[in-house]
């Protein structure tokens, strides 16, 4: 059963680390820090999902950039859940930029640049949940 301080947060294995067939080490990452997989799909984000997906980024001059990136090839979509799992997960994958990722962190191992950066996570737990509801039916995650 999951305790009190479990939480749920999400993540995406962005297209340039899907390329790098090294799927396998970055879900081995989540699990040796505790988290556990509740969800996993693979699939191609449509424009305006992804559009609706960081739409506080809308401003940005690398919003157009973005967009088109993370719509260029298949990505792994998750559910992690464990204990503190949205900071958690954020230290596993380290910095946005891999340039200042610590050393052993996913960004700083299949991290490109700060746009094609291997993986997303979550801030917090509303935006986990915001995410979380733009890609999974409530049935297809486990509660682990
Ligand atoms: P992510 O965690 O998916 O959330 C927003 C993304 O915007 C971020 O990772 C980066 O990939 C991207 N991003 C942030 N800053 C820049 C930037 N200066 N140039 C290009 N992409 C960026």
């Amino acid at each position: 059963m999951p305790n009190q301080n479990t939480e749920k947060t999400f993540s995406i294995v962005k297209p340039n680390a899907m390329k790098k067939n090294c799927l396998g080490d970055i879900l081995s990452m989540f699990e040796a820090n505790g988290l556990k997989i509740a969800a996993a799909k693979i699939s191609l984000i449509s424009t305006s999902k992804c559009e609706e997906f960081y739409a506080e980024h809308k401003a940005r001059p690398f919003f157009p950039e973005l967009v088109k990136f993370m719509t260029s090839g298949p990505v792994l979509l998750l559910c992690l859940s464990g204990e503190n799992a949205v900071l958690k997960n954020r230290e596993i994958m380290g910095a946005t930029d891999p340039k200042k990722a610590a050393p052993g962190t996913i960004r700083f191992k299949f991290g490109d640049n700060v746009g094609e950066n291997a993986v997303h996570g979550s801030d917090s737990l509303n935006s986990a949940e915001r995410e979380l509801s733009l890609f999974f039916e409530k049935s297809e995650i486990c509660n682990l």
